[in-house]
């Protein structure tokens, strides 16, 4: 049985956050690592806003509320991460910065901490070959928001070893969560088929299949899926999706990867679902 006593999680951001979260309701001591103290008591905030609607819900106590805070401490300080049994890398999405802390991060941890990212959409091989012994390095792929989502991916990149693997699946059980492994390819498995659907989705609508509502309406009901694409996506953010397909297309060239004309046109107007109250289900809805 591994040792998952001490936690150390890069970033106090949204998944930061919640994954930190995760880990101390599960018993673990959690170290955050921020850029400066400011975002600290950001990520502090919204692990305790998030902790408050638990309690309003009746989905956890006062007193696991307090625990939780107790065990989650934010630093600035690489060095704090000594002696972690676990690195989980939950830094803002881009390549240089990620591979800059990964790198000094394993310095300060040692040869053989697991090391996992949380990345969405860059290649977790190549932010492997930040830090030296890369077989012990993997992707752990959390859903947002991470204290509700069951799903987490274990993603194999094409260097990690076999015992990595195992030591995520064992870590995420042990957290409550439920594991699939996945390939280090774009999207990795959840993403890989939802982005060709939602593309699917919006050429549909642009071609005049049927308005926003009734593809909603049809695949709620017809399939049971909880949320209609559309609205789907003005959750998700169409800016989010468009990129992150638009990335999934310039590394594979496979055409159901490419980004829909009307979702592209979209983005460029300002129409990016919930949060610019426009979108393809919100407010006013689109334009066009
Ligand atoms: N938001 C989602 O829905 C979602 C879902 C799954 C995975 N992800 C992935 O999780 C990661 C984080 O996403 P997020 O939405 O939490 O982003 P975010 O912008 O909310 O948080 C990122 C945090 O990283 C911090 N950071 C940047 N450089 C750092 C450094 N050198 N050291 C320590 N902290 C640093 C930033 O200050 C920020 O607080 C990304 O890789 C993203 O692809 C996001």
């Amino acid at each position: 049985m591994t040792s998952f006593r001490h936690i150390a999680v890069l970033g106090y951001g949204t998944m930061g956050a919640g994954i930190a979260q995760v880990c101390a309701q599960a018993g673990q001591l959690v170290t955050v690592l921020e850029t400066d103290e400011l975002r600290i008591d950001g990520g502090r905030r919204q692990l305790a806003e998030f902790l408050d609607g638990g309690v309003t819900r009746g989905k956890l106590t006062d007193e696991e509320r307090m625990r939780v805070l107790d065990s989650v401490t934010g630093t600035t300080e690489i060095a704090y991460l000594a002696g972690v049994d676990l690195v989980i890398e939950a830094v803002s999405e881009n390549l240089e910065v990620k591979r800059n802390v990964l790198a000094r991060v394993a310095e300060a941890v040692g040869e053989d901490v697991v090391i996992a990212t949380n990345t969405s959409a860059l290649a977790v091989t190549e932010l492997a070959a930040s830090v030296p012994n890369p077989g012990r390095f993997a992707g752990l792929h959390f859903f947002n928001p991470a204290p509700v989502m069951k799903l987490v991916e274990v993603v194999r990149a094409v260097r990690t070893d076999k015992s990595t693997v195992d030591t995520l699946l064992e870590f995420s059980e042990r957290i409550g969560k439920v594991a699939v492994e996945a390939k280090d390819r774009p999207g990795f498995l959840v993403n890989r088929l939802l982005m060709p659907y939602l593309n699917d989705v919006v050429q549909a609508y642009d071609d005049g299949l049927a308005s926003a509502e009734d593809i909603d309406v049809a695949l709620e009901l017809g399939l049971g899926y909880p949320t209609g694409p559309l609205g789907l996506l003005d959750l998700i953010g169409l800016d989010v999706h468009e990129h992150a397909t638009r990335n999934a297309y310039q590394a594979t060239l496979d055409p159901q990867f490419a980004p829909p004309p009307l979702l592209s046109r979209m983005v460029a107007a300002g129409h990016l679902g919930r949060k610019s109250g426009r979108g393809f289900r919100v407010a006013e809805g689109n334009s066009e």
